[in-house]
C-alpha cells in the first residue's frame, strides 16, 4: 500500500470552502475521484475558462476527461437528480461514460424530499434549513433499514417490488404525520423507469473496483461533501447534515480500510460561511459581513440561498484539523479578502468569563462564546494573478502563515481566484508532490 497515492479532500468549515475548485485542479494527477458520503445537498463549483460547472452528485473529477469516477456506498443519491446532471454534461461536452454508483448507496425517493420539506415547516422557526433534497429522510431510512438501495435498480421487477413494499408506510407518515400528499406506486414507476434503464448498467461494487485500482497503484482523491461542522457526529447538532463529513468517513464510505485515507487535505475559506441555521461564533451581521458576501458572491451553488459571513475562525479551523487528523491545509478565496482595511481571525473564544480555545460541545454553550479577534493589516493589491507566495503582498502572506500557526497544520495550497489556473501550490508540500509525480 502506497499511502501517498491516495488524498482524502474535506471541508473544514461548515461547506463551501472550495472543495469542486480544489479537487478539480489535483483530478489532473488522479486516476479516480469517488465522492463517500452526502448527496445532491453538495454543490461544487468548477470554473475553467469561461466554463461554470455546478456539480451535486457527480464528482468534480469528472471534467478531466478518463478519470474514473465513483459514487461510493456511503452516499445517498437522487437518481433522477443524477440523470438531468449526466444529461446537462453531456449536453456541454463532457463525456460522463466514466462514472459508477455503488450497488450499496441508498436512493433518495420522492417521498424523502417531500418528508424533508414537510419536517423543515412544522419545524418552523426551528428548522434546520436544509437544502430540501430529502437527505435526513433517506439516511434515516437506511439507519431504520427500509431504504432503497441502488443495486434495486439493475432490476425493474425488483425495483417495483421493493418500492411496493415501502410505500405504505411513508405514505401513511406523510398523510397522518404531516398532512402532506401521498404517492402512487405507478405514477413513481413511470417516473422511475427510464431512469433505471440510464442507471442500471453503471451500478456496480464500487469497492472492489476501487480496491483492485489502488492494488494496480492508481491515485486516487476522496471528494468530501459538506464540512467539519455539518458533521452529523462532531457538528453543531441538530444543525448539520445527516452524514459523516470527516476523513474518517471516507474508508468507510468507499469500503475501505483506514490506511488508504490517512492524507487529508482540509480546505479552507480565508474567511468563514454558513447557509442554514445553527451556530456561527465569527458571523458578522453589519458592514463587513455584508462585504463579504458581496465580494465573494456568497450565494447557496444548490439553493441560491444568502450565505451567512463572518471572519476566518482559528478556533472551528482547527477543531476541523483535530477530528479529520487534517494533514494539509487548502485556504481559499484568499483574494476576496484584498481591499479591506483590516482582516480579523478569531483565535479564542470568551466564554462566561474564561478564554477557550477548544470549540464546545453544546449549541446552549456556544451562546455565551464571543470570539476573541487579532487583527491583522490588509491589503489593497489585486492578486489574483498571483502564482507564488512571493507575487503576494507582505500582509496577505501574513495572514497565511497566522492560519498555519494557529491552526497548527501546514498551507499547502492558496487559491486566488475561481479559476483551476488561479491556484497557488507551496513547493516541497505533500500537495505539490501530488502534482508532480502523474503515473
Ligand atoms: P464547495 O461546495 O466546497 O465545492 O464550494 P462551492 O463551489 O459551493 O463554493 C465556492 C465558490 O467560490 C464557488 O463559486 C467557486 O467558484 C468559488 N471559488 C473557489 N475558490 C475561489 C477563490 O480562491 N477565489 C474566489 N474568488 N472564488 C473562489
Ligand atoms: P457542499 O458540499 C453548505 C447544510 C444546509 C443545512 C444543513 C442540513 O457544497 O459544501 P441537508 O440538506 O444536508 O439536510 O441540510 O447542512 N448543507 C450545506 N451547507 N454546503 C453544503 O455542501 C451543504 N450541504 C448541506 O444548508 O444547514
Ligand atoms: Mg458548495
Amino acid at each position: 500500500m502506497d499511502i501517498n497515492k491516495s488524498l482524502v479532500i474535506v471541508g473544514a468549515q461548515w461547506g463551501d470552502e472550495g472543495k469542486g475548485k480544489v479537487i478539480d485542479y489535483l483530478a489532473e494527477q488522479a486516476d479516480l475521484v469517488s465522492r463517500f458520503q452526502g448527496g445532491d445537498n453538495a454543490g461544487h463549483t468548477v470554473v475553467y475558462g469561461a466554463n461554470i460547472f455546478k456539480l451535486h452528485h457527480v464528482p468534480s473529477g469528472i471534467l478531466n476527461q478518463g478519470t474514473l469516477c465513483l459514487l461510493g456506498n456511503g452516499m445517498v443519491v437522487n437518481p433522477l437528480v443524477l440523470v438531468r446532471e449526466l444529461t446537462e454534461l453531456e449536453k456541454r461536452g463532457i463525456d460522463t461514460s466514466n462514472l459508477r454508483i455503488s450497488s450499496r448507496a441508498h436512493l433518495i425517493m420522492a417521498y424523502h424530499q417531500a418528508l424533508d420539506e414537510a419536517n423543515e415547516k412544522m419545524l418552523g422557526e426551528n428548522k434546520i434549513g436544509t437544502t430540501g433534497r430529502g437527505i435526513g429522510p433517506t439516511y434515516a431510512d437506511k439507519a431504520l433499514r427500509r431504504g432503497i438501495r441502488a443495486i434495486e435498480m439493475t432490476d425493474p421487477r425488483r425495483f417495483r417490488n421493493k418500492l411496493a413494499e415501502v410505500l405504505p408506510l411513508q405514505n401513511r407518515i406523510l398523510q397522518n404525520v404531516y398532512g402532506a400528499k401521498s404517492f402512487e406506486l405507478d405514477q413513481l414507476m413511470e417516473l422511475y423507469t427510464p431512469v433505471l434503464e440510464r442507471l442500471g448498467p453503471i451500478i456496480t461494487d464500487t469497492a472492489l473496483l476501487l480496491q483492485r485500482n489502488l492494488a494496480d497503484g492508481k491515485r486516487v482523491l476522496f471528494e468530501g461533501a459538506q464540512g467539519a461542522l455539518l458533521d452529523i457526529d462532531h457538528g453543531t447538532y441538530p444543525f448539520v447534515t445527516s452524514s459523516s463529513t470527516v476523513s474518517a468517513a471516507a474508508a468507510s464510505g468507499t469500503g475501505l480500510g483506514p490506511g488508504y485515507v490517512s492524507r487529508v487535505l482540509g480546505i479552507l475559506k480565508a474567511y468563514t460561511t454558513r447557509v442554514g441555521s445553527g451556530p456561527f461564533p465569527s458571523e458578522d451581521t453589519g458592514e463587513a459581513g455584508q462585504q463579504l458576501r458581496e465580494r465573494g458572491n456568497e450565494f447557496g451553488t444548490t439553493t441560491g440561498r444568502p450565505r451567512r459571513c463572518g471572519w476566518f475562525d482559528a478556533v472551528i479551523a482547527g477543531y476541523a484539523a483535530r477530528i479529520n487528523g487534517l494533514t494539509g491545509l487548502a485556504v481559499t478565496k484568499l483574494d476576496v479578502l484584498s481591499g479591506l482595511d483590516t482582516v480579523n481571525m478569531a483565535v479564542a473564544y470568551r466564554c462566561r468569563g474564561e478564554e477557550i480555545r477548544e470549540f464546545p460541545v453544546s449549541n446552549e454553550e456556544l451562546q455565551f462564546c464571543e470570539p476573541i479577534y487579532e487583527t491583522f493589516s490588509g491589503w489593497d493589491e489585486d492578486i489574483s494573478r498571483a502564482k507564488t507566495m512571493q507575487d503576494l503582498p507582505d500582509a496577505a502572506r501574513t495572514f497565511v502563515r497566522a492560519i498555519e500557526e494557529t491552526v497548527g497544520v501546514k498551507v499547502e495550497l492558496v487559491s486566488v481566484g475561481p479559476d483551476r489556473a488561479q491556484t497557488i501550490v507551496i513547493p516541497g508540500s505533500r500537495v505539490a508532490g501530488w502534482i508532480g509525480s502523474k503515473s
